[in-house]
């Protein structure tokens, strides 16, 4: 008898129609009412199925939750890109569709992006957040990250808060 019905795994080229949607769910969740509307709607545009396609045909690290034969979110990491910050690894985007949160998927999303990391040598882990994102900021810190910076992203006219949570 099957008895778990969620699996982390790599995304595979069948994925990409099912990522560019759970992308799409997961910002309009997140980020409406934080990020301006034109820009949310342009980031999301570029992250059409053809972009999800070329990142998994250039074999970037997408891990992928498929629970009941569904793709629920996806975790997406690699090198550190932040030289301030004392880590190698970085976890770049965890992102559930708005139906699957809450329910410990991040949390097995997050362990296995970090383990994928340590896997390929990286040591620590960063993540950033929109600091208005209190979903995001709760989480983080829930599971003993500690906010270490503060950056800040430009949007049409509006300029957003971003932490940086690590561990080391
Ligand atoms: C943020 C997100 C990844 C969290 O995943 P999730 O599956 O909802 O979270 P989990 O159910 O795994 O929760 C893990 C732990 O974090 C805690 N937690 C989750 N959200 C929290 C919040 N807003 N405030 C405080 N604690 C929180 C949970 O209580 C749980 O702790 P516990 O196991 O001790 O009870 C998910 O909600 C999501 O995709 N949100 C929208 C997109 C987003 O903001 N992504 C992050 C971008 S940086």
């Amino acid at each position: 008898m099957k008895t778990t019905l969620a699996e982390i795994r790599f995304a595979e080229p069948a994925d990409a129609a099912a990522l560019a949607a759970v992308h799409e769910a997961a910002w309009r969740g997140a980020y409406a009412g934080i990020i301006p509307h034109r820009s949310l709607a342009a980031m999301i545009g570029r992250r059409h199925v053809g972009w999800w396609n070329r990142a998994i045909d250039r074999q970037a690290a997408i891990l992928v939750l498929e629970f009941n034969g569904e793709i629920a979110g996806y975790a997406t990491l690699g090198r550190n890109r932040t030289g301030a910050l004392d880590v190698e690894g970085e976890i770049y985007e965890l992102y559930l569709k708005p139906e699957y949160q809450g329910v410990g998927f991040g949390r097995r999303l997050f362990r296995a992006a970090t383990a994928l990391l340590k896997d390929r040598g990286l040591r620590g882990v960063a993540v950033w957040a929109l600091a208005d994102n209190d979903n995001a900021m709760g989480f983080y810190a829930a599971l003993g990250g500690a906010d270490i910076a503060e950056g800040a992203e430009r949007f049409e006219t509006e300029t957003l808060r971003k932490v940086a949570f690590v561990w080391r």
